[in-house]
């Protein structure tokens, strides 16, 4: 059985006297897809932010490939292979679909986006490689901002992939899409991201992406986790039917 990817251990987070994460442990298998589940408000995008370091614990520990990154800020998390699926910014936005990836390239590389230079050139040929594989080939020359939410999920995806990280950590990457193009981003997330050999950590709340493509889920509620198994075992587990299938949000009731 090979070793965690990422481990999680007692993490801890107080908004001032409310607990929003509550001792969370678990661990993540490499090459794995590792769903974090739960109601809304059960703390997944908050236990999210404390592992890529955009916001602090009040206690525990993370290690990624056995190194301690708890309290580490996202670039330098980020550096170690951890990254989070960034919203597409302003900035980016008012770049092409294809430029926004060349950046991604260029700041994996840490190089300055420079327009003249063959690097710019490689970055752009390297960019348009990924894109193909993501689906927005046709959509190179577009302006990032113009593109539909599905499409900008896409992007923030592919943008993602051209830092080449170890673990990709996605929160709620099917928000908002439509049935389509939910099956399309699953599909990406099969293929084109756990196919490349990276670690996905996601949130979600469509309960047929969490079973349709993972191969572990963690159940949180109010802070806590009350299950971590395979999908099977979750699936059927009592307290997991009982807080959170049970009520509707199986399939979208508790989508945000
Ligand atoms: N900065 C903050 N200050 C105070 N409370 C916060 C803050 N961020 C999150 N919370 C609270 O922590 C709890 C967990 O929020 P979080 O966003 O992590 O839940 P979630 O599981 O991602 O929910 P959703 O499914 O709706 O995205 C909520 O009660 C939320 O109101
Ligand atoms: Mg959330």
């Amino acid at each position: 059985m090979s070793q965690p990817l990422l481990v999680v251990e007692g993490l801890v987070r107080d908004f001032g006297s409310f607990r929003a994460v509550d001792h969370v442990d678990f661990e993540v298998l490499p090459g794995t897809i590792h769903a974090v589940i739960g109601p809304n408000g059960a703390g997944k995008s908050t236990l999210f932010k404390l592992i890529t370091g955009s916001l602090k614990p009040t206690s525990g520990h993370v290690t990624l490939s056995g190194e301690s990154i708890e309290g580490k800020r996202a670039h330098a998390v980020a550096r170690r292979g951890l990254v989070q699926v960034f919203q597409l910014s302003s900035v980016y936005s008012r770049l092409t679909v294809a430029e926004s990836v060349a950046a991604s390239i260029v700041s994996r590389r840490r190089r300055t986006l420079d327009v003249v230079t063959n690097f710019h050139r490689t970055a752009l040929r390297e960019a348009t490689a990924i894109l193909d594989q993501v689906g927005l080939a046709e959509r190179a020359s577009t302006i990032a901002g113009t593109l539909s939410h599905g499409e900008q999920r896409a992007l923030e995806i592919a943008m993602a992939l051209a830092i080449e990280p170890t673990v990709l950590m996605l929160d709620e990457p099917t928000a908002g899409m439509s049935p389509a193009e939910t099956r399309a981003t699953a599909d990406l997330i099969v293929s084109e991201v756990r196919g490349r050999g990276i670690t996905v950590v996601l949130s979600e709340h469509d309960m047929d992406v969490v079973f349709g493509i993972s191969d572990h889920v963690t159940v949180l509620h109010q802070g806590q986790v009350i299950a971590d198994g395979t999908p099977e075992a979750v699936r059927s587990h009592d307290q997991v039917m009982a807080i959170y299938l049970g009520h509707g949000a199986a399939k979208d009731g508790g989508a945000s």
